[in-house]
């Protein structure tokens, strides 16, 4: 039974989400796919799934209990094998999600009195993550969005009157979820290096798409290897689930040792591991998927006027939310499944469509959504 006092509060609160237009649902898939993060269009591979069948029926189909108790099997040491090879770092360990890894290792890492610089269009997770860290009473510092002058002055500020062991550790998405757009990692690379903070690099976004093997964006900008912590998830691009940390062989043991994210939960299940590392191998040989995604995007990008972004994330700003729905649901009325994206996911007065490409389209399912984009008044000077 729920008492009438909290029938009350969530009543007021569905109420006032409703007011505010920001009210969500669960809506299931249909029509054209212009909005999952299957980038490389691997979820639904008849290999992948042969995969998974394998391992469930040599592994079994769930993992049983944590790693660090009986979870662990042959496949979760061979996919960490594989992506510490592919990402060109010593070592590697496997989260269930991406959302647990970034939440609970930013805390794992810092004690009191040490520092977390985000920016400030991080994901959700790396957020919370730097709130737990915060809250257990490190300084968090959010500095504006792609501008690494001010974080090295924020560094610098910071470093001045901390305590001589306090240390730093700097959080960027490499791909921006909602915008797209990319991180200077060369950059932040030679600062983090200057100033003794640790990096750490979401590549949610650009695993599987970006790089001349595929393996993110720290590949494509020349810095793979530099960055101690590289985080990922297998669930995009990859088209299985869960997520992963490369990093030196201390690092992963400090983390097994400390994340309760790792610890305090039931291991990723064989079926999922094997489709996972199926979903690296076609990612790595099978470039022309990448090649299809982000080419896709680059012409929505150009089409709606936009500077050039290496990810196969569109956004169209529309700003209000009420709008940004009403536009998606005319687009889903086409076929296209086109989704709304609205506040808190970003920030307040910036609604979005957020229109992502994978290498399932065809180039003719692309121009009809830029005609309907068109029609709808979305293209500048009325381009199709
Ligand atoms: C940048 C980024 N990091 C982390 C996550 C969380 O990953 P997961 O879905 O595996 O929890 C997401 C999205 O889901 C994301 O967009």
């Amino acid at each position: 039974m729920i008492s009438s006092a909290w029938k009350n509060r969530l009543e007021r609160q569905a109420d006032l989400r409703r007011a505010l237009g920001r009210d969500r649902a669960i809506q299931p898939a249909a029509g054209l796919d212009f909005c999952s993060n299957d980038y490389l269009g691997l979820r639904r591979d008849p290999r992948l799934a042969a995969a998974a069948a394998e391992a469930a029926r040599e592994q079994g189909a769930g993992a049983g209990a944590a790693r660090l108790l009986r979870g662990d099997c042959s496949l979760h040491g061979a996919l960490e094998a594989a992506l510490a090879q592919w990402k060109g770092t010593e070592a590697c360990l496997l989260f269930n999600t991406g959302y647990q890894a970034n939440a609970t290792l930013i805390p794992a890492l810092l004690a009191p009195g040490d520092a977390v610089f985000s920016d400030a269009l991080n994901h959700a997770s790396l957020v919370d993550g730097c709130r737990m860290a915060r809250a257990a009473g490190a300084h968090l510092g959010i500095y504006p969005h792609l501008d690494l002058a001010h974080l090295g002055e924020a560094l610098r500020t910071w470093r001045a009157s901390a305590p001589q062991e306090a240390l730093a550790l700097v959080a960027t998405d490499a791909i921006f979820s909602m915008d797209g757009d990319a991180a200077d990692l060369p950059t932040l690379v030679d600062l983090c290096e200057a100033e003794g903070a640790l990096l750490l690099v979401d590549e949610a976004h650009s695993t599987g798409l970006l790089g001349g093997d595929g393996a993110g964006l720290a590949q494509a900008q020349g810095v793979a290897g530099r960055i101690p912590l590289v985080m990922g998830t297998l669930g995009k691009a990859l088209g299985s689930f869960g997520a992963f940390v490369c990093c030196p062989d201390s690092l992963r043991d400090h983390l097994l040792n400390t994340a309760r994210g790792f610890i305090f939960s039931t291991a990723l299940p064989p079926p999922v591991l094997g489709a996972a590392l199926e979903g690296i191998r076609l990612a790595r040989c099978e470039p022309w998927r990448r090649d299809r995604a982000l080419g896709h995007a680059s012409l929505l990008r150009s089409a709606l006027g936009q500077a050039p972004c290496p990810s196969a994330i569109v956004p169209v700003p529309v700003g209000e939310d009420g709008r940004a729905v009403a536009l998606a649901l005319a687009l889903q009325a086409q076929g296209f499944d086109v989704r709304a994206v609205r506040p808190p996911t970003v920030p307040a007065g910036s609604a979005r469509l957020r229109i992502t490409t994978g290498a399932h389209l065809e180039a003719a399912q692309v121009t009809s959504l830029l005609r309907a984009l068109a029609n709808l008044g979305l293209l500048p000077g009325g381009r199709t």
